[in-house]
């Protein structure tokens, strides 16, 4: 089986190729001289898993590039970050409904996709052919096993993420629990205080996605009032705009962590495991 992938996701695939045994396929990247993207894929095989988060307009420019490059062979896209997955709903008439938009897309010229911790399943019907999410609970309790935590609690920060959360807790074998949360604005939140036992507890927040930060942070302070002696926070998908990895250091937090969905700096979980094991029994 070869593999191929965007520039933004090379070290995921290759990491993916590792332990699946899978072959490299070479692509060279390029532009021509206004700027549009040049591709020229190494031989494609009549299977191939091309690894490619959509994170930037250029990655999915690339995707797109090379889903036609692959035509006529049977395509595995492998999808770790889905931009635009948040915009699965039309708030306001004359908005497109995005994540529809961006799956339709991206699932002509494959034969099925694999996205990792997608915000709303539902998503997935979009993309016409078979989907499947990939959960990465087991990952993040071995991380969060290994930190030695001192009297542990694993918290979502709202109900939606209290499933994943309790998943993680349940594997380490720690307690878990999830905060209220309202969303004032796109960057602003607040956490209703809840009646959780942390003083003197070492306490790590999981969420799906940490983009601005703000809801990591809020509820940092709010832990650190009630005497949380540590807080750590880990997420899937490390988006951190604005200045938001700066802004969590400063909230507090001693450890700020992220998979290499989206390949970051503090991508020390990877996700490649999660895949291998859900490729098995289609490739
Ligand atoms: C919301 O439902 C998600 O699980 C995240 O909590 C949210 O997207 C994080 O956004 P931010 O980092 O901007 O607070």
């Amino acid at each position: 089986m070869k593999l191929l992938s965007t520039q933004s996701s090379q070290v995921l695939a290759g990491e993916i190729a590792l332990a699946g045994g899978f072959t490299i396929i070479d692509v060279k990247f390029s532009r021509f001289p206004d700027g549009e993207t040049y591709i020229r894929t190494g031989e494609i095989s009549d299977s191939v898993i091309l690894v490619g988060s959509l994170f930037t307009s250029e990655d999915f420019i690339e995707l797109l590039l090379l889903i036609d490059a692959c035509t006529g062979a049977d395509v595995t896209l492998i999808l770790p970050y889905m931009g635009y997955a948040r915009q699965d709903k039309q708030f306001n008439a004359g908005e497109p409904l995005s994540a529809r938009a961006i799956a339709r897309a991206l699932g002509v010229g494959v034969s099925r996709v694999f996205t990792i911790c997608i915000h709303e399943e539902s998503v997935l019907a979009h993309f016409g052919v078979p989907a499947q999410d990939i959960l990465v609970s087991e990952e993040i309790s071995a991380y969060i096993s290994a930190m030695h935590l001192n009297n542990p609690l694993v918290l979502s920060p709202d109900r939606g993420a209290a499933v994943f959360a309790k998943k993680v807790a349940d594997t380490c074998g720690y307690e878990s629990d999830y905060l209220q949360k309202t969303r004032v604005s796109g960057t602003e939140v607040r956490i209703e205080p809840k009646s959780i036992p942390v003083a003197g507890r070492d306490v790590v927040i999981v969420d799906d996605i940490i983009s601005t930060g703000g809801t990591q942070a809020t509820a940092a302070e709010m832990l650190y009032q009630r005497g949380a002696s540590h807080m750590y926070t880990i997420c899937v998908h490390g988006v951190f705009t604005t200045g938001a990895y700066s802004h969590l250091k400063a909230a507090g937090f001693l450890d700020v962590v992220c998979t290499d969905t989206i390949e970051r700096c503090c991508s020390r979980i990877s996700v490649a495991p999660a895949v291998i094991r859900a490729l098995k029994g289609y490739i």
